[in-house]
């Protein structure tokens, strides 16, 4: 067929094709509408596809007796070089995955601020840096840092080998004699299970319409027509991209100068707040947050709001609210 037969023929079929295209969007948009007036309705609609937060999914299907091990692990301070930490000294899962004292408070401290442990598995990187992909990578640096464990993974192994308890747990979750790749992997299946599901905003997502307050919701609605969701967001409310700090105003100490955003889970009971732990409550970060990252000045009403946003964000761990450091859950407290 010549080249201009094609092209009249062509030119004949895009009206129509662009018609019939132009009438199926018209039905498209007129099915979306119907479908958020039934959300209005009573019945709980999911409301999770729509919105750029998910909720804290179930943990993976694993094997409990390597999760058992690795509990153990986690709470056993052989694994630190004088015997002296274990993971959970810095990382207390009975209160809020993170740590009592603030950065530098003790001799030789990290000068990081402790970021939690829960749902650190849903984050795309690990650290404040982000330099780590894999939770047993982190494990291998945890225990090998000076300043965390000063330990090493074989360190770690040859004093574990030495207890014919541990050593049994390792046989019976391996099927081997205790080693690096059993501890290792053991700790980080532990800590896939340290997920906290069930806070009031995931229950709103899942289509519960009464648990947040008119101030909360209001809150969200800011949270995303300021934008802090442009960086604080998918299932972890951030963890999930690298970000400059204090893009317009300098925000927390300037080294290092890229961070992985963090989540904002649990946001509301782990102060202190940013790498240095700089801000020590919740309201003086949304403040610095507004200021640094987007050149907003909130008012007390927006920094109320978000903080009240955030406050729903708090999870559940074995079925009770994540609480902050040092103070003791609910049914732990002495009756
Ligand atoms: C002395 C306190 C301390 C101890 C003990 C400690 N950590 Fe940490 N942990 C930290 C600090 C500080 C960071 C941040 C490190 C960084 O950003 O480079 C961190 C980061 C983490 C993270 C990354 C969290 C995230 O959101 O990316 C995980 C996971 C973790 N630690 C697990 C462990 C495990 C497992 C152990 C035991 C083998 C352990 N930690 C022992 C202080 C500690
Ligand atoms: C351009 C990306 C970006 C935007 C926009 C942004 N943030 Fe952040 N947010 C970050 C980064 C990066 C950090 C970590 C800073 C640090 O530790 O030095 C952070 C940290 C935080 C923290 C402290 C978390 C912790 O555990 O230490 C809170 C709270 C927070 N942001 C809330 C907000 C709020 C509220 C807004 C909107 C007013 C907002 N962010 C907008 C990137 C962003």
């Amino acid at each position: 067929m010549p080249a201009s037969s094609r092209s009249l023929r062509l030119t004949a079929i895009v009206p129509r094709a662009s018609r019939t295209i132009a009438r199926l969007i018209l039905v498209v948009l007129t099915l979306c509408a119907a479908g958020g007036s039934i959300a209005q309705g009573p019945a709980p609609q999911p409301r999770a596809d729509q919105e750029p937060i998910t909720p804290i999914p179930p943990p993976p299907v694993q094997d409990q007796r390597q999760i058992a091990l690795g509990d153990r692990l986690f709470h056993d301070p052989r694994l630190s070089h004088d015997n002296t930490r274990s993971c959970n000294s810095c990382h207390d899962t009975s209160t809020n995955g993170a740590g009592v004292s603030p950065p530098d408070s003790r001799a030789g401290a990290v000068k990081l601020n402790i970021p939690t442990v829960f749902n650190a598995a849903l984050s795309f990187r690990l650290n404040w840096e982000g330099d780590l992909r894999t939770l047993e990578h982190q494990v291998e640096q945890s225990l090998s840092k000076p300043q965390i464990m000063g330990s090493s993974v074989e360190e770690a192994v040859h004093k574990l080998q030495a207890d014919p308890d541990i050593a049994r747990q390792f046989r019976e979750a391996y099927g081997r004699e205790a080693d690096g790749a059993g501890l290792v992997g053991a700790i980080a299946a532990y800590e896939r299970t340290l997920l906290t599901p069930g806070s009031r905003f995931d229950r709103w997502l899942e289509g519960d319409a009464n648990v947040m307050t008119a101030e909360e919701f209001a809150g969200y609605q800011l949270f995303k027509s300021l934008g802090c969701v442009s960086c604080h967001q998918g299932v972890n409310v951030g963890g999930n991209m690298y970000q400059r700090h204090g893009i317009f105003h300098p925000l927390a100490s300037p080294k290092p100068e890229i961070v992985r955003v963090p989540s904002l889970r649990n946001v509301a009971v782990t102060p202190p707040y940013f790498h240095d732990g700089s801000a020590d409550t919740l309201s003086k970060a949304v403040e610095e947050m507004g200021n640094a990252q987007l050149d907003r000045k909130l008012t007390d009403d927006q920094t109320k709001a978000i903080v009240a946003f955030l406050n729903t964000l708090t999870g559940t761990y074995l079925g009770k609210p994540v609480v902050p450091a040092g103070q003791l859950r609910q049914s732990d407290a002495p009756k």
